[in-house]
């Protein structure tokens, strides 16, 4: 089970994006911590509820981005990152599905690696790439912006 370190490789250059980043990051390292120590149940439950909510709001600030600067971002990327982000959930929802029915022992303590392993993978992969790609059509998009003559 590895722990992931926080490198200035993930930075996409969007202020608000790498601040989330850093969080998801920090967070599955807390859960890292948890898992490692073996406690289960409420603790952790409470952590993958918090990551839940963020995920969203996280998605929801790139989303947003992507939204606005439609016209400016390669439609094959936005759609691919749009998917990314609904497997992502749909993932997700699946391990919720098998730690209810799993509740406690081993099986759960399975799923709960499983699905600690998932979210590093996905969520390194993710950043590394299609967010990257992303955020480098954005920032393109604001210096152009900040060249453009003012006032006219
Ligand atoms: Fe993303």
């Amino acid at each position: 089970m590895s722990f992931i370190k926080w490198q200035k490789e993930f930075l996409t250059g969007l202020p608000e994006v790498d601040q989330q980043h850093q969080k998801l990051i920090e967070t599955l390292n807390l859960l890292h911590f948890l898992l490692s120590k073996g406690k289960i149940q409420e603790e952790i439950r409470e952590i993958l509820h918090f990551l839940d909510n963020y995920t969203v709001e996280h998605f929801g600030t790139e989303e947003k981005l992507m939204v606005q600067h439609s016209g400016q971002i390669p439609r094959d990327l936005k759609e691919r990152h749009f998917r990314e982000h609904r497997y992502f959930i749909d993932r997700i929802q699946e391990f919720h599905g098998l730690l209810e029915a799993y509740q406690n022992g081993e099986q759960e303590k399975e799923a709960l690696l499983e699905l600690f392993e998932f979210l590093c993978t996905w969520l390194c992969e993710h950043i590394l790439g299609t967010d990257k790609e992303t955020a480098s059509h954005l920032i393109n998009i604001q210096e152009e912006a900040s060249l453009a003559p003012q006032g006219l």
